[in-house]
């Protein structure tokens, strides 16, 4: 690590920093909503543009001294507009903060205070942002595995509940996908302003053309959430809702492996009010640093290699579901079309929560989830959701997904012993397991074989 001044200026600061380092080398970062971004990413991310504030659009900013922030933004928007193969009359905000405001920006930008919603039922694998609320007193009444609507409840989880009715729609209890006709019938007794695709754990693809055709329908917005897709869109390794939704919104830091952020894409109409939602109705000046960051990894996104990139992602997490089911892990779907697998623990000694620890332990980062279906808490649920980006930005194929199956069920077959011991103990049982520590050693050559550079 080459960070002289920082190493001599905060060495409290510096010692974590080298830890993480070290952890995001040697340990499989297998979250889905994870990657590594390049050198040239990070150097942008850390320049002098975060030094400068810009409130307002390239020409029209509020403060002086902007003409290469302008320049920067445009950059930004053109690399954009290519890459994702935007149609003439659609337009790009590159400013919004994050995922979450991005969504917020766009429910401000079309829609009135109280106006209703209509995501993913989040336990299914939706979001947050997409209206997420509950009812405590009712909640084994909501987790009828057979409903298809979700009614929310009056724990206003996320502000998207608060200020619009959020209802949500689940996924088809016997395939665990969409149900198209299922959701038209939601959404014709419903009658929502918006109709939102996207989650976090849906390991399979959208049609948005039979989406947009609900919303048709019903006369609502369509807002395409695909966070997740972004890279996979980009890559031409997943399908595009741009040109058939009204509007899509993505995080830039998953799959399309740039750094921390996210991007708005509409038609023209629409975007004129959702722009007005981001500045001066949201965020006041943008964070010109993560622009610049996310303008190079536009460009790494435009270059062939970037597609190989993205189809490999898919048929690694393929290739990691197919020998995860050999050893009677159940894939939630059947199996993925994407980056991610949800697995349903239900079958096996351990679930997502002790799982995921004890993963960790022998060095393959992972998180615990909720699965179609739950009957359990959000904090300790049924399923496990790894994601293949990363570790296919460090070059990793095939034979690498069968080799981590391999270690992931020996974890499983070593921790199942001590299903019934409380987490604490369950962790020191785990801590202490000489297979656990050799699998970390062996991942670790591993990583080596495969360093994080790019
Ligand atoms: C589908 C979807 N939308 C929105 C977001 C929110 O992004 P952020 O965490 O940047 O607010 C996420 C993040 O995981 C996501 O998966």
């Amino acid at each position: 690590m080459d960070k002289p001044n920082l190493k001599k200026q905060d060495p409290e600061l510096y010692n974590i920093l080298e830890k993480e380092e070290f952890k995001q080398q040697n340990k499989l970062s297998m979250i889905a909503s994870e990657n590594f971004t390049s050198k040239a990413v990070r150097e942008a991310v850390g320049s002098v543009f975060m030094n400068k504030y810009s409130e307002g659009y390239p020409g029209k900013r509020y403060y002086e001294g902007n003409y290469n922030i302008d320049e920067l933004e445009n950059l930004a928007i053109s690399r954009t507009k290519e890459l994702f193969e935007l149609p003439e009359d659609w337009e790009v905000n590159v400013q919004p903060l994050s995922g979450s405001p991005a969504n917020l920006a766009v429910y401000i930008g079309l829609l009135k205070p109280g106006d209703k919603i209509m995501g993913m039922y989040l336990p299914d694998g939706g979001h947050l942002s997409h209206g997420w609320s509950y009812s405590p007193k009712s909640e084994e009444a909501e987790f009828v595995p057979n409903a298809m609507f979700y009614q929310g409840g009056s724990r206003k989880v996320n502000v998207t509940s608060k200020f619009f009715e959020a209802v949500q729609y689940k996924t088809n209890p016997e395939t665990q996908m969409f149900d198209y006709e299922e959701i038209e019938k939601i959404a014709l007794e419903q009658k929502p302003k918006l109709i939102i695709t996207g989650g976090t754990a849906y390991p399979r693809e959208i049609d948005y053309k039979r989406m947009k055709a609900i919303a048709e329908k019903v006369d609502a917005y369509y807002l395409a959430d695909v966070a997740h897709e972004a890279g996979l869109i980009a890559g031409k390794a997943n399908k595009s809702p741009v040109g058939i939704a009204d509007v899509v919104t993505f995080t830039t830091h998953k799959t399309l492996r740039c750094n921390r952020g996210a991007m708005i894409l509409a038609r023209t109409d629409l975007m004129k009010k959702i722009n007005r939602a981001i500045f001066p109705g949201l965020q006041g000046g943008p964070h010109n640093h993560s622009i610049a960051g996310i303008t190079v990894g536009l460009k790494e996104a435009l270059s062939p290699e970037f597609q190989e990139y993205a189809a490999q992602i898919v048929k690694n997490a393929q290739k990691l579901a197919e020998s995860l089911m050999e050893f009677n892990f159940q894939m939630v779907t059947g199996g993925t079309d994407k980056h991610l697998l949800l697995i349903n623990l239900s079958n096996k000694p351990i679930l997502g929560k002790k799982f995921a620890r004890a993963l960790d332990y022998a060095g393959i980062i992972t998180n615990y989830n909720t699965m179609p279906g739950e009957t359990r808490p959000p904090a300790d649920p049924s399923a496990l959701r790894i994601g293949t980006p990363w570790i296919t930005t460090r070059g990793m194929k095939e034979t690498e997904m069968v080799q981590i199956a391999n270690w992931m069920n020996s974890v499983m077959e070593e921790v199942g012993k001590w299903a019934d011991l409380d987490f604490d103990i369950f962790e020191e049982n785990v801590k202490k397991s000489e297979l656990i520590s050799n699998i970390a050693k062996d991942v670790e050559k591993l990583c080596t074989e495969f360093p994080l550079d790019i």
